[in-house]
């Protein structure tokens, strides 16, 4: 894994646009996984200000994740927000997506479904969120790492953390559809966006503790090409023991 670090959030947000753009022009017609929640926001908009993007129209992107069991046009679903930050400002068709129904009849064969489209397409580049308690998408502290895409419950902690999205607690739906671990595996080159003091607990412990379901993130260790892509406040505590293998 390469450790990139960024000075703040803008700067991470810049040079992950940056590298989202060359990773993207050196692949054809690339098929993309992307993270909503608050990290990739800056990505996003960098993404729409770059003359560059037009590299993205001959994209399919995959939505990492969705809640699941609302109706599809309840504001809460993340199919929205991600419309709202990537899709719009980007001019993105909604043919290049491919997304969960939160409101589906059979949530198992949703998720079969969309896996399907991410094997079948191949999954060439994937940019990652990581959770406090070192989920990716929502695959929470004990999914497997070989895991399929599929519904879970959500960990208290993630509906804790989702609860800003939304205001309370209350407003967060209890089960999601997620990418699982083993298909985000398949992934040909993934990037890890890490930004904030909140996240460097947890960002040590993906990076250098024990390999273990309960951190789901430490997985990446077995992917192949990973960039993570983290700014000083969560690599704080690296910084104070002067690592000199960050450039
Ligand atoms: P955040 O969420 O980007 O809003 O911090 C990341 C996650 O929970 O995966």
């Amino acid at each position: 894994m390469k450790v990139v670090v960024a000075e703040d959030y803008e700067d991470l947000s810049r040079r992950a646009a940056v590298w989202l753009l060359i990773a993207m022009a050196n692949t054809n017609n690339p098929t993309v996984i992307l993270p909503t929640g608050n990290t990739p926001l800056g990505l996003y908009r960098n993404l729409a200000a770059n003359p560059k993007r037009k590299l993205l129209e001959t994209a399919k992107f995959i939505q990492l994740d969705e809640y699941q069991g609302i109706a599809r046009n309840d504001s809460r679903t993340l199919g929205s927000w991600f419309r709202h930050v990537f899709m719009e400002p980007l001019s993105i068709d909604s043919t290049a997506l491919c997304s969960f129904d939160p409101s589906c009849h059979d949530p198992d064969e949703e998720a079969a479904r969309v896996d399907r489209f991410a094997m079948q397409s191949g999954i060439d580049i994937c940019v990652l969120g990581l959770g406090q308690n070192g989920h990716l998408g929502f695959n929470e502290p004990g999914s497997d790492f070989k895991s399929r895409t599929r519904v879970v419950e959500l960990s208290e902690e993630s509906i804790k953390s989702n609860s800003a999205y939304w205001g309370a607690k209350i407003q967060v739906p209890r089960r999601a559809f997620t990418l699982g671990l083993g298909t985000l595996s398949a992934s040909n080159q993934t990037l890890l966006l890490v930004s904030g003091a909140h996240k460097a607990r947890i960002l040590h412990a993906t990076l250098e503790g024990p390999l273990s379901h309960e951190v789901p993130a430490t997985c990446l260790r077995g992917f192949r090409d990973v960039t993570v892509l983290a700014d000083r406040s969560a690599l704080h505590y690296r910084m104070r023991l002067g690592d000199s293998a960050i450039p």
